[in-house]
């Protein structure tokens, strides 16, 4: 059997709205189309990743179940036995449950409380098959967030190309350095311009802007604002599910594809 090393990648920003959900959700998809087997899990209490690929009520189903990564973290279970397979080919997930609500709550008393995720993905990151494990944070900076990038090789930061967008990112920047401290392997790939309007151009001026606050990678393909997004995910799709021929599928699968060849360079 060949060995598969996989690879773990954070989507966090503390800004909401910034996009990590869809952009999580659309690379994980184009991912698994390429062939890549890859499994997603749901850390916000939100649930829109979960809702990306299934409808409420078989979202609320877990949400509300014990199949879902808050019982796992709380019991401090292996994640193995909390893995659900989506409609689609390569592409397995992990849901979410709003009582992720009170994670920070009950992590505080645990033993080596930043490594609960890294010890419960163990196993499956040695033996579950994945090329790729995503993980979606919520937009907060806390020990949980901690939990998420402690258990990831590479953390992606979508960026909202908007006046805001920029808001915030200093403290992200600064909460990375002090997780790097603790995991010192962790590497940013690479900050996402999303929602991009092309009748405006704080696009470029937000990429500008990030390039001389900080050198970082920026990723070539820009996510520009579709609405057919809205659509996908009001029908619990990835939106190359939805509608091939939407411009923001094709701008996932390049940053998918992207995201790969950065991957395979830096190791
Ligand atoms: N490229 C896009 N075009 C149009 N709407 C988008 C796009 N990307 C995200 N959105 C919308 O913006 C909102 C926030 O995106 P989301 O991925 O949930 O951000 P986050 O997870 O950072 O909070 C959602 O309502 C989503 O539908
Ligand atoms: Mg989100």
């Amino acid at each position: 059997m060949t060995e598969r090393k996989v690879k773990t990648i954070a989507f966090a920003n503390n800004k909401g709205g910034s996009g990590k959900t869809t952009t999580c959700a659309n690379v994980g998809y184009s991912l698994a189309l390429l062939g890549r087997r890859v499994l997603l899990i749901d850390g916000d209490m939100q649930l829109n990743l979960t809702l990306s690929f299934f409808p409420e009520d078989t979202v609320l189903d877990y949400a509300c179940g014990e199949k879902n990564l808050y019982t796992a973290m709380k019991k401090e279970e292996d994640l193995q036995d909390y893995v659900i397979h989506t409609p689609y080919e390569n592409l397995d997930l992990i849901p979410s449950s709003t009582l992720m609500s009170g994670i920070e709550y009950d992590l505080f008393a645990k033993w080596q409380r930043e490594l609960i995720l890294s010890r419960s993905l163990k196993r499956l990151k040695e033996t579950g098959g994945y090329d790729y494990i995503l993980i979606d944070a919520p937009p907060t900076l806390g020990g949980w967030v901690m939990n998420i990038l402690c258990a990831s090789d590479y953390v992606i930061l979508p960026v909202e190309a908007s006046p805001w967008g920029l808001f915030g990112v200093a403290n992200m920047f600064e909460f990375l350095d002090s997780v790097k401290k603790l995991v010192p392997e962790l590497n940013l790939l690479g900050v996402v311009i999303t929602k991009m309007d092309a009748r405006k151009s704080y696009g470029r001026q937000t990429l500008e802007a990030l390039q001389e606050f900080r050198e970082v990678n920026v990723f070539h393909t820009i996510i520009r604002v579709d609405s057919e997004i809205e659509w996908a995910q009001d029908h619990s799709r990835p939106v190359m599910a939805y509608k091939k021929s939407a411009r923001s599928a094709g701008e996932y699968m390049e940053l998918a594809k992207e995201v790969e060849s950065h991957v395979r360079g830096s190791r």
